[in-house]
Parts: structure tokens; sequence; C-alpha cells
């Protein structure tokens, strides 16, 4: 059964261990949808310094089973960003929690519609969520697909 789940803001001292559980997850749950060099260059993207400037420049949450977070989710402008939940942890209803809070943080902001570069990976999950293909697109780091949710 899952023990009390503190939810708050991430600060520049999460960074390491946000850029740990981020790194941790990229190698565990995408390296069914992506390459090995996908999976480096996504890694070097969620590094320490990294992720301390998208905590600087999103609104993150963590959600934390004691000491050390579990899952995160971000906003930036109209887009959820750097959603990840520990894979101990998925399919607890976790990442849910986290993009409804974010859901309703975007609301407060007058964001209309909510807009994600899913994963390959993550593309059921934001179905599940309410949210539709807009457009598949390819980056260096791989596929990711367009998708967006009416939050009107
Ligand atoms: C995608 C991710 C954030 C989902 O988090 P999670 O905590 O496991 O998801 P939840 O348990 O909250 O699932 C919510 C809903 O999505 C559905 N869902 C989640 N993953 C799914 C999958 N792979 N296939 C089908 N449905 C899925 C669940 O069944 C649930 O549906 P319900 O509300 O009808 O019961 C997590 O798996 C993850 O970190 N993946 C790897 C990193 C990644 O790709 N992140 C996205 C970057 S854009």
């Amino acid at each position: 059964m899952m023990k009390q789940i503190e939810i708050r803001y991430a600060t520049d001292a999460d960074a390491v261990s946000l850029s740990k559980l981020i790194q941790r997850t990229i190698l565990a749950s995408n390296s069914k949808d992506y390459s090995h060099e996908s999976l480096d260059l996504l890694c070097s993207i969620y590094g320490p310094e990294q992720v301390a400037e998208r905590i600087k420049n999103e609104h993150i949450l963590l959600c934390f089973e004691g000491v050390n977070p579990i899952g995160a989710a971000g906003l930036r402008g109209d887009y959820l960003r750097s959603v990840f939940v520990e894979p101990f942890h998925q399919g607890q209803g976790l990442g849910k929690l986290l993009v409804g809070e974010i859901e309703e943080i975007a609301r407060q902001k007058s964001v209309s519609c909510l807009m994600v570069h899913s994963s390959i990976t993550a593309r059921r999950f934001y179905r599940a969520l309410g949210f539709n293909v807009v457009k598949y697109q390819s980056s260096p780091e791989g596929p990711t697909i367009l998708m967006s949710k009416s939050l009107s």
C-alpha cells in the first residue's frame, strides 16, 4: 500500500535528486522505445545543471514518499514538461495526480489549451488523461508526439 505522499514545488536544492530520478526513469522506462543515442542525449538534457535551470524556468511539482522525489511534472507557458514517475512507483496514479495538479495551475494562469511533447512511451498515458494527438515530430532526441488538451 502507498505511504503518505507529499507534493510541493521543486527548489534549487532538489536539482541533483530530480536529475537522478529523471535519468533513472529514462534508462528504465524509455529504453524500449528509443535508441541508445537518444537515451544518452535525453540523459544529458536532464543533467543536474540542466535540471537546475528548469527549476528556475518552470513550475515543477515533485511528489515524495519519504525524503526522495518519486515523481515530477512541470509547466512552462502552455506546455506540460518534465513528467516522470520512478519506475517502481509507476501505475499507481502518481502521474495522473501530478498532471491534474499542473492542469489546475495552468487553469489559474488562464491557459486554455495545455500542450505536451509526449514521448512514444507516454502516449497512452496522455490519451488516458484526455490529451489528443496534434502531430508526430522528430528531434535529435528521437521521435515525440505533440499532444493537446483543452482546459476550458
Ligand atoms: C508516463 C508516466 C509519467 C505515467 O505515470 P504513472 O504514474 O505510471 O501513470 P498513472 O498510474 O498515473 O496512470 C494514469 C492513467 O494512464 C494510464 N496509463 C499509464 N501508462 C500507460 C501505458 N503505458 N499504457 C496504457 N495506459 C497507461 C493508466 O492506466 C491510468 O489510467 P486510468 O486513469 O484510466 O486508470 C510514467 O510511466 C513515466 O515516467 N514514463 C517514462 C517517462 C516518460 O516517458 N515521461 C513522459 C515524458 S513526455
